[in-house]
């Protein structure tokens, strides 16, 4: 069976462009057709400035947002879990960089653009944000993974973990399996309402032009009915010319189905279409939210789905990270229970 893996960092609040670009689908297909694992990778968070205590309350929240709620994840169909509750990929991602190369992690685009705006604003460059790549590496390969549901803007970092695992099975014997990024089948890609060139990304923080998950109804409203249209008075789909206006018809017809430049023919005027797009995503978040209000109530069961999903990744990881051990050239411990 397929192995999927797919993981989110907990460095902001989830928005709708999340679930429409990721989390819908890994809910709705992924966790059935295949061996899926998905991960809360709370180490990559501690990359940048932060603040422990945000980490730790984001990690659990994304954690139950990711578990049934936000997506509807199945935790009998799938694996979910915390990264720093697993070992194995800080433990795989020191071997890995023993295979990769000081000029391949400074090539990497979002290292060089994280580095040179924490560097504008006169901070330090963590030596993990140089790295973060080689640990992404790390959380793929240990899973023997065979697809990573990313967006754009981390294909180049599954490129290298493909490299690696490459490079390490020539050099050391067959030990990994060869991953391949794959990107959503239909590009539910929503931008920021208020720039819709950007994308509605959950960094960001704080804006009128992001719909989180857990905005209110009415919150959600405001944001649509104030979002940013073009110039013009007719209701066309054109990306390049139309951005404002093709975020919103792309956004309806991710929320309430049809296409968009179809849906376009149907309104002849922005109020309208706002109108409807704001109901459409209201209607998507709602069962969201109320699994959320339901499983905030039962931390119980939220903590035994951690434990669970904890322990079947541990178990999972562990053989492959074994065996990379071994295939480097670390000696095995006398009694392998001590470890
Ligand atoms: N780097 C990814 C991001 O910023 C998150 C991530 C970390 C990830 N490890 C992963 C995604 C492994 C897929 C697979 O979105």
């Amino acid at each position: 069976m397929t192995r999927v893996f797919s993981g989110i960092k907990p460095t902001g609040h989830l928005t709708l462009g999340n679930y429409l670009g990721a989390m819908r689908r890994w809910a709705a297909d992924d966790q059935y057709r295949s061996d899926a694992l998905f991960c809360v990778v709370d180490l990559h968070a501690l990359t940048v400035d932060h603040d422990p205590a945000r980490v730790r309350r984001l990690s659990r929240q994304s954690a139950s947002l990711l578990l049934l709620l936000a997506a509807g994840l199945d935790p009998e169909q799938c694996t979910v879990f915390v990264q720093s509750h697993v070992d194995e990929h800080a433990r795989l991602s020191y071997v890995l960089e023993c295979v990769a190369t000081d000029g391949e992690m400074r090539r990497m685009i979002q290292y060089k653009e994280k580095a040179a705006r924490e560097q504008r604003r006169g901070g330090s460059v963590r030596l993990s944000l140089l790295t973060y790549p080689v640990l992404m590496a790390a959380d793929i390969l240990a899973y023997g993974t065979d697809e990573v549901p990313v967006g754009d803007d981390q294909t180049q970092h599954v490129e290298l973990a493909r490299d690696l695992a490459v490079r390490f099975n020539q050099r050391y014997g067959h030990t990994f399996t060869v991953p391949r990024a794959t990107g959503p089948a239909v590009a539910a890609r929503v931008m920021n309402l208020q720039d819709p060139v950007s994308k509605m990304g959950k960094s960001d923080d704080a804006g009128p032009g992001i719909v989180y998950l857990l905005d209110e109804p009415d919150v959600v409203r405001k944001k649509v009915m104030r979002a940013v249209t073009d110039s013009g008075q007719d209701v066309v789909y054109d990306r390049e010319e139309r951005p404002g206006l093709a975020n919103l018809l792309e956004i309806l017809a991710a929320c309430a189905g049809g296409d968009p430049a179809e849906l376009a023919g149907a309104y002849d005027s922005y109020g309208a279409l706002k109108k409807d797009t704001a109901e459409a995503v209201v209607e998507v978040l709602r069962p969201v939210q109320e699994r959320h209000r339901a499983l905030s109530a039962d931390p119980e069961y939220v903590d035994g789905v951690l434990r669970e999903g904890a322990e079947r990744a541990r178990g999972m990881a562990r053989p492959t990270v074994d065996a990379a051990y071994r295939a480097i050239g670390l000696l095995a411990p006398v009694d392998a229970s001590d470890r």
